[in-house]
Order: C-alpha cells, then structure tokens, then sequence
C-alpha cells in the first residue's frame, strides 16, 4: 500500500452532508482503525468563518456517542484543522494549501509521497470553480510525486446537456482516475452483493434470463416527505433524485453482462452495455404521483408538477432480457421505509398441482432496512392432504451474521477513494449513458406533457401504479 502524509479534505465542512455523512463516516472509519497513523490530517474548509474548535462543536453532536467513544471522539476531533474562505478566492485556496503542505512537511520521510484526497460536500454549482481552485492551488508539487483525488456527489446536472457540460468542465481539471463520483447505493452490504451472487452461484446461472424470469422490480420507499428540502427537492424530484442514480445502478448490477473479471474498467464497462441496450422510455411505462400536502412546503410553488414518486419501465434489448420488464419505482411520503429488489420467475409450465397462480417464484433481496435474500417457493403444505402452500428459504443478515457490523455507505467509499479503488464508483461514460435513458421523460415532466397524479401520504402511492405491475405482467402473492 502506499504511504505518506493523508490529507482529507472536507469542502463544505459546516454543511449538512459534511456533518451528515462525511465526517460520521470519516470517524467509524477512525474507531476502526483505519485513519490512526499520524500521517492523517483532515481539514474542513468552508465560507463560515471559525475557529478549528468551533467548527469541532459543530460537528460533536453527529458522531455517533457509543459508550467507550469518548476517547476516540477526542482524539479524532483533533485530526481536524479548518480554513475558511470562499469557494472562488484564490486566497482561501492558497492558504488551504499553506495549511496541508505544513502537515505533509512535518510527516514525509523519504521515499514517501502526499496524499490529498478532497470531498465536495458542496452544491454542484460550485464544483467547477471549485475545482479550479483546488488544482491551481492545492495540486502536490510535482517532484513530491503522490496523487490528488476529487470526490463529488450528485446531483451531476439536470440532463444529458448539463450533466455533460459539468463532466466537460471536471475533466478538462482532472483525469478520469482521479475523479471519484459517489453514488451512495453503490456503498451498500447488497448492492456490492449482487454480482457475487449472479456469477458465484451455479443456481441463478442459468435462470437469468428472459427464458426463467418474468419480471424484476426495484423499489424505494420512504415514509417521509420531502420535510425541510423541498424547495431543493422541487428542482430535482424523485426520478432525479433516486431513480436515474440509485435505482439505475442496481439495475445494472442486475441485468448487466458478466465482466470479464472484477477488475473496476470491466465491471463498468458491462454496466455502460446494458445502460445502452435500454430502449426509449414510453410514456405508457410511466406512472408519476405527487403526495397531498407536498406544495404545503413554503418553499415549493402552488402549481409544481414535480414527482415524489415514480414508476417507470425500463425495458432491455438484447438477447438476455428482451421481453422482460424491469419497473423501478420510488416514492417519499409512503407507507413504509424500504428498499428491495424483486425477481420474479415465470410460472412452471404443465402445472400439476395448480399451484402456481397462487404463488410464482420469486427472489427478493432486501437492500435495507434488515437486509436478507429469500427465495419464495412452493411447498407440499405439511399434513395429510397433497396441498401446496408458498414458503420461504430465508437468508436473515441479523441471523445468519450476529454480530457482524455492516459498515455505512459512505465508510466504505471514502476507504475506497483512499485505496483507489474505483469499483463502485460512477464513471462518465455511465453516468452520460443514465441522463440519455430519462432525459427525455424528464423534460416532458418538466414541460408539463406528463401529469402527476395525487396519492395520499402514508399509502402505497398511486393504484395506477399497481395497474402498471400487473400490465408488466406482475403476479401478486401473499404473504411476506
Ligand atoms: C439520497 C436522496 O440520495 O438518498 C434522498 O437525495 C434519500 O432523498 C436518500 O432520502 C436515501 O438514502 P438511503 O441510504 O437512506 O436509502
């Protein structure tokens, strides 16, 4: 492994993903000891002006206070330095630099080179001056050696247009390598699981495919509203939101080619294929809701015709999966928090016992909460009559595991940004080839050519949207 001064950089430091997500998952990466040496250096960077303990209270109260953590949490606020200025003055950028290179000196012994890895917990429309920034004035110098790494997050544009003038504009700064675009799905125990098991498992082999499967689903849904970010939310909505990225990227896992090994380049290369067999969306394959009460929000107009939920089929051409229907669905305001995916199988032909209307194949893997995979299949009903009845083979995470700590999304992904590892990170091409499938229904959203209907919060969404399921070809079961 390389080694050398680390720095992590965290632009945007007093905003809220940073003390969401960044610096939680940066300090269970430290309690695991993973951020321990004394090379380590993280340093916040924001307008706000604050002192290094200032901007340590900040972010205290969102890591997490098990018990024995008070240490830990000590000592790894004192990794944290910050420098504040704004995000297009080459002043503040200049002594960002000053400030990193101070600690990169202190600890470099020969034959080591820097590390700068810098997290854009920042609005995208800042990315590109940002990225200036950084590159002018806190690029390592030449003869040190070492790398630069950039992270960002969504939202990458609004469609194809602005999303690629965005890659346009990052890629002019930085090379493809260095540039760790997050999807936060991507970060997840069964999304990483899923292509271990299609192509680690002799069983699924040779089912995958139009012959064996009828249908597949992928859902998400939330039991909240858009509470507190609607005005933002109302810009995006949810297929922006959720499906282009999250969804999207589960579905290539799914239904992509085997890569020719797990090397990054060729996983990403199979997902790109199938993202380019996708045909045109129809507009018979969408269904939009809105919940009531979401204009309520302040922030959002009285007449916004922006989704909180949608369904749409993705439908595939190629020789595996042409046929086969792919519904990814989303929703806030529903009546539970989940996500999962459903594999739905065709029904045995020549069915002796009748059985199977009631109750088809299926493969459910459950991303969150409680992970789990079960296969739902038919079973002799135990007892004296030849009845059958559906049942599970079920592989519970919390049973199956005890004790084994799943580790958060975004954990993962910032060791994996340090280890350059890029894997389950988006690349431009893949991210370009997602903004082509909905760029078109997005605009016709946008355009008010395709209308939400209302749902009421805390409910399933639309019933147009189970009439969307079962026109799919979706069956029903009970149970589970
Ligand atoms: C984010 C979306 O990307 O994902 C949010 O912007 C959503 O709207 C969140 O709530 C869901 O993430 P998770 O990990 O809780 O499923």
């Amino acid at each position: 492994p390389e080694t050398g001064p680390l720095a992590i950089i965290v632009l945007g430091a007093s905003g809220d993903l940073a003390k969401k997500k960044t610096f939680p998952a940066l300090f269970n990466l430290y309690r695991q000891g993973f951020l321990q040496s004394d090379e380590v250096a993280i340093f916040g960077y924001a307008r706000t002006k604050l002192s290094d303990d200032e901007l340590r209270d900040r972010i205290r109260g969102y890591l997490s206070h098990g018990k024995d953590n008070t240490e830990d949490l000590t000592k790894f606020l004192q990794l944290i330095k910050y420098v504040s200025g704004a995000y297009d003055a080459e002043e503040g950028f200049r002594a960002l630099d000053k400030a990193i290179a101070e600690h990169e000196a202190s600890k470099l012994s020969p034959g080591e080179s820097p590390r700068r890895l810098f997290y854009l917990a920042l609005p995208p429309s800042v990315y590109p001056s940002v990225c200036k920034m950084i590159k002018f004035y806190c690029t390592p110098k030449a003869d040190l050696g070492g790398w630069m790494r950039v992270v960002v997050e969504k939202p990458f544009g609004k469609d194809l247009a602005s999303a690629e003038e965005l890659s346009s504009q990052i890629g002019a700064l930085f090379d493809e390598p260095q540039i760790y675009r997050i999807d936060h799905y991507l970060g997840k125990e069964l999304v990483q699981n899923l292509l271990v098991l299609r192509f680690a498992n002799r069983f699924f082999l040779p089912l995958w495919n139009r012959d064996h499967i009828d249908n597949v689903q992928i859902v998400f849904r939330e039991d909240f509203g858009t509470e507190g970010r609607g005005g933002y939310f109302d810009q995006y909505g949810i297929i922006r939101d959720i499906i282009q990225n999250h969804l999207l990227q589960v579905f290539c896992l799914l239904a992509m080619e085997k890569p020719v090994s797990i090397k990054p380049e060729h996983i990403r290369d199979e997902k790109v294929k199938v993202l380019q067999s996708v045909l045109p969306i129809k507009d018979e394959d969408v269904v939009l809701g809105q919940y009531d009460g979401y204009t309520e929000d302040p922030t959002v107009p009285d007449n916004s015709n922006t989704p909180t939920f949608a369904s749409v089929i993705l439908r595939i051409h190629n020789e595996r999966w042409e046929g086969v229907p792919f519904i990814l669905k989303a929703g806030k305001a529903l009546n539970s928090r989940k996500a999962d995916v459903r594999i739905q199988f065709k029904e045995v032909p020549g069915d002796i016992f009748k059985c199977q209307k009631q109750g088809r194949n299926e493969f459910v893997i459950r991303l969150q909460p409680s992970e789990a995979m079960y296969m739902k299949l038919t079973v002799k009903q135990p007892g004296l009559e030849m009845s059958t009845v559906q049942s599970e083979l079920d592989l519970s995470y919390r049973q199956r595991y005890q004790g084994a700590v799943i580790p958060e999304a975004y954990e993962r992904l910032i060791l994996d940004t340090i280890r350059g590892d890029q894997q389950h990170f988006v690349r431009r091409d893949e991210l370009k080839e997602a903004w082509e499938i909905f760029t078109p229904v997005l605009h016709r959203i946008d355009g008010g050519e395709l209308k939400c209907v209302k749902y009421k919060p805390g409910s399933r969404g639309p019933t147009e949207a189970d009439e969307l399921l079962q026109r799919a070809g979706y069956v029903q079961t009970h149970g589970y």
